[in-house]
């Protein structure tokens, strides 16, 4: 087995972060591997893009299953792939308090704005409608509520006069794509230790 750490995506869509993540894996930059990726939409276009990489993709559907029977056949997937860490990347799932626990300190997710700034969903046009003049995006572990754990990285993105919500958008996921493989980097090539909730490197 090689010394890489093996790392499950989580999606629930498009997938762009799991590209970015799995080329910068396959380029040495992190020392990792993406061994799964999951998908609890059977219609997620992330699921071809693993496939096409090679990567095994699966689907479990949360749909007429209880939240705790659907982590427990997620949770199977990631232990059987032999994943260690867990990378959500636009999964649309909340994690139980169990399940964070589980992988306790190894699950990251991106969000796109600032954090605490405009938690949850739509975040870039929440930011755009707010009137704010800076926003960005925010690489965090994952704690058992929406979008709070401790925060990783941070990049930002100017938000101009005549962006759209969409144009923003846009912007920010080039800095996600960015701020994604570089955190993930950082978490697993230097020390690290959480002190409240700061996550401080040494
Ligand atoms: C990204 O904007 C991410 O910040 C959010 O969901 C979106 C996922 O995009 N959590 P993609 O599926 O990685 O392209």
């Amino acid at each position: 087995m090689s010394g890489l750490t093996r790392i499950a995506v989580l999606l629930s869509g498009r997938g762009s972060n799991f590209v970015e993540i799995a080329e910068a894996c396959a380029r040495g930059e992190i020392p990792a591997e993406v061994v799964l990726v999951v998908s609890n939409r059977p219609d997620a276009p992330g699921l071809e893009r693993a496939r096409e990489r090679g990567v095994p993709a699966v689907v479990i559907a949360g749909k007429g299953i209880s939240r705790e029977e659907h982590e427990r056949l997620v949770i199977a997937a990631v232990t059987e792939a032999g994943a260690r860490w867990v990378c959500l990347a636009g999964y649309m799932r909340l994690l139980s308090p169990a399940f964070v626990e589980r992988f306790s300190r190894r699950i990251v997710n991106i969000h796109p704005a600032l954090l605490p700034s405009f938690p949850g969903l739509e975040a870039q046009h929440q930011a755009w409608e707010y009137g704010v003049k800076v926003s960005g995006c925010t690489v965090h572990l994952v704690d058992a509520d929406c979008d709070s754990g401790p925060i990783v990285l941070q990049r930002t993105v100017r938000v101009l006069d005549d962006d759209t919500p969409g144009t923003l958008a846009e912007r920010i996921l080039e800095q996600e794509h960015i701020a994604y493989p570089a955190a993930l980097r950082m978490l697993l090539t230097r020390r690290w230790r959480l002190d409240g909730r700061r996550v401080v490197f040494e």
